[in-house]
């Protein structure tokens, strides 16, 4: 079966005063989903934006909305985001020792239920709870801000947690956030990126945000063409 690779662009870099145009540019050019960075100044050191903003989203997009929970006791966040109208959520590992019960609290609203992980958190952290993610949100970055540098020993934690999903053949798929663009896209897909997350890359490119989604998808899709080619081409 043909791999698919979703584009995710994350609002973070949007102009927030512009935001229904900045979706709908993103939506017309056949992104998968739209990412939101939800953060409480705790977890992370910065704030963003939170349910009414989100509610607002979903008036505005027919996208499936992923919201990335940076924030302390993300379980107090469920009710209020499910309502607000989410796809996905995302809470981290390292915000909530009762994961697994965050975990079925998420899917009970028939939400798809994520774990995101930090940089320098091992997966060994996610062992018992692999099999009931629907998807595991690799940071590439230290969460908090957009237009940060990849962090490239995060694509050995890729490949390895591809490896172990599939050694169990769990469904969880692999969605990487932070730090991606045109110049490394094929090597985090080539280590087995499924969901791609992309701020700046998208809404701070020299091009507009549509032009920078469709760049994405061609590298996504020529990769999908010829993937050996392209892992070849980084050896
Ligand atoms: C960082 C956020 C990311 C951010 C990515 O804390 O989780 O989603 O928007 O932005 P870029 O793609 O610019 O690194
Ligand atoms: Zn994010």
């Amino acid at each position: 079966m043909r791999r698919r690779i979703e584009i995710a662009p994350s609002i973070l870099s949007a102009d927030f005063a512009h935001l229904g145009k900045a979706i709908e540019c993103v939506e017309q050019a056949g992104a998968d989903l739209l990412h939101i960075d939800v953060m409480d100044g705790h977890f992370v050191p910065n704030l963003t934006i939170g349910p009414p903003v989100v509610s607002s989203i979903r008036k505005a997009t027919r996208l499936p909305l992923d919201a990335h929970l940076m924030v302390e006791e993300p379980s107090r966040y469920i009710d209020s985001m499910a309502q607000a109208g989410v796809d996905w959520i995302s809470v981290h590992v390292e915000a909530d020792p009762h994961l697994n019960r965050t975990l079925h609290a998420i899917k009970a609203h028939k939400i798809r239920a994520g774990v995101a992980i930090n940089p320098a958190t091992p997966l060994v952290a996610l062992e018992e709870v692999l099999g009931d993610a629907d998807f595991i949100l690799v940071m590439s970055v230290n969460p908090g801000f957009g237009g940060q540098e990849f962090i490239v020993p995060v694509l050995k934690k890729i490949r390895k947690l591809r490896e172990q999903i599939a050694s169990y053949n769990y469904p969880a798929r692999v969605e990487v956030d932070g730090g991606i663009g045109p110049e490394n896209l094929q090597e985090v897909l080539a280590a087995g990126a499924e969901v791609i997350v992309a701020g700046s890359a998208v809404f701070s490119a020299n091009v507009p945000a549509g032009e920078a989604v469709r760049e994405l998808r061609g590298i996504a899709e020529r990769f999908l063409e010829a993937p050996e080619r392209a892992r070849a081409a980084k050896q």
